[in-house]
């Protein structure tokens, strides 16, 4: 996690963010320590990463690269103003261990658009990831990758759409939470062969981005206005921790954004 001490909306890469809007870092470092404390209290190791001046959005730090099994896929941005992001989370991964750390060639935005089930890699594109970087992601970390289109602005990173809760074994699939209207048609038909079980997420959840949770497989943390979300996994025997992200999401970013999974 990358404390937002820098943290400012001044451009806008996607439709949730407003420069002429005013945002508070006071605020956002609040709702930020709240959910690494969060993690700490549920018995999960948090590791910090410094953040830089002048990378505002180096808060999110689900776009920094991909783990799996101790294999580090670093990430490539789209928007320039987020380019010198990729280079200081990369020397952070070799300067903790990490010996088989690669950079993309294709302009990939890590674990905002990479999502592990536990034995499928699930990739979104149509406004970040490029496709090709799903075919790099598959040979670089050796995992079989499902490609999945995003067709709503609003919801531009897989993680903002979709959210694994169980990671599958071998004698039992992932079970996954998505909003379904932010996948084409063809995508859309894929997940629900791949998951009919799904946990489907209405208009209002999903807009209060109630997918960019966190389960740890019991717990799943998640945005406080996600309130139908939160029933709907206590139903299926989840434990919901709320935690308020509202500062942060005037950057387009919530729970999970903030949050980059080591798989060591
Ligand atoms: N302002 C950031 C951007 O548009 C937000 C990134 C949110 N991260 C995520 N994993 N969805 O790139």
């Amino acid at each position: 996690m990358c404390p937002p001490r820098y943290f400012a909306v001044d451009y806008a890469i996607n439709p949730w963010m407003d420069p002429s809007k005013p945002v508070s870092v006071d605020l956002a470092m609040l709702q930020w320590t709240e959910l690494r404390d969060t993690y700490r209290k549920l018995g999960h190791t948090v590791e910090e990463i410094e953040p830089v001046e002048g990378l505002p959005d180096m808060v999110f730090a689900a776009n920094s690269g991909t783990v799996i099994d101790g294999r580090v896929l670093g990430a490539r941005f789209r928007a320039e103003q987020r380019q010198a992001e990729a280079e200081y989370y990369r020397r952070w991964f070799v300067e903790h261990g990490y010996r088989d750390v690669v950079m993309p060639t294709k302009i990939n935005e890590g674990e905002g658009d990479l999502t592990w089930t536990g034995s499928v890699l699930l990739a979104g594109t149509g406004f970040r990831t490029d496709p090709a970087a799903h075919a790099e992601a598959q040979e670089v970390l050796g995992v079989p990758v499902v490609t999945l289109q995003l067709v709503d602005p609003r919801y531009y990173h897989l993680d903002t759409a979709l959210m694994v809760l169980t990671t599958a074994t071998e004698d039992r699939p992932a079970e996954v939470a998505y909003y379904p209207k932010a996948f084409s048609p063809g995508s859309l038909r894929v997940l629900q062969r791949m998951f009919p079980d799904a946990v489907l997420a209405s208009d209002e959840d999903a807009e209060t981005f109630g997918l960019n949770g966190v389960s740890d497989g019991r717990n799943v943390v998640l945005s406080a206005q996600a309130v139908g979300l939160a029933e709907q996994l206590a139903e299926r025997g989840y434990q919901p921790h709320l935690v308020d992200m509202s500062e942060l999401r005037k950057a387009g970013g919530g729970p999970k954004c903030c949050t980059l999974e080591l798989r060591d």
